[in-house]
């Protein structure tokens, strides 16, 4: 019992202190929420779980944190790069994304993507996004699987 209330507390800490960061990085929640029910939403599905063969993003998205050539292929697959999205607006839903999907897989520290970033990165397209996801995930420690 003792641990679990330990365990609990300790989810529950780590919760605020993802959405009390996403304020104090000055982004709007609710914006980026939008944003991404009305672009990225059809493929990833609400809760990020993924719909058909799309990959999850929840539970799994925070380890391609681990890289710089993991953080930009977070922005140059094509659902990504090619949205209609401003590169505020795309930093700010991806910064979203790793606040309220990536579960564990999210390191207890780590830089959230800035515009200047989602910039370079978006003029770096991907050829065949599928080899670059396969060849990134054979490198990196794989930090948790998806949530059941
Ligand atoms: C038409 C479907 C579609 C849309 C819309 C879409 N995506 Fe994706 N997304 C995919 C697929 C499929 C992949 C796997 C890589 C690939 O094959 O492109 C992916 C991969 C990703 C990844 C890398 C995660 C991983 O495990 O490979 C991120 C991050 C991502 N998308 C973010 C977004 C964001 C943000 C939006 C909205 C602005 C968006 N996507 C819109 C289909 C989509």
């Amino acid at each position: 019992m003792r641990t679990f209330l330990f365990l609990f507390s300790f989810f529950w800490i780590t919760q605020i202190n993802a959405a009390s960061r996403f304020e104090l990085m000055g982004l709007d929640k609710n914006r980026a929420q939008l944003n991404y029910m009305l672009n990225c939403q059809g493929c990833h599905g609400k809760d990020g779980r993924g719909l058909g063969d799309v990959p999850a993003l929840k539970g799994f998205v925070g380890n391609f944190l681990s890289s710089n050539e993991g953080r930009a292929y977070l922005i140059r697959v094509p659902g990504s790069a090619n949205s209609p999205l401003t590169d505020v607006e795309l930093a700010e839903v991806v910064n979203w994304i790793f606040f309220t999907m990536s579960d564990k897989s999210l390191a207890d520290s780590f830089n959230p993507l800035t515009p200047e970033e989602v910039q370079t990165y978006r003029g770096q397209p991907i050829l065949d996004a599928k080899a670059e996801r396969s060849r990134l995930i054979a490198k990196f420690p794989i930090r948790e699987k998806l949530a059941q």
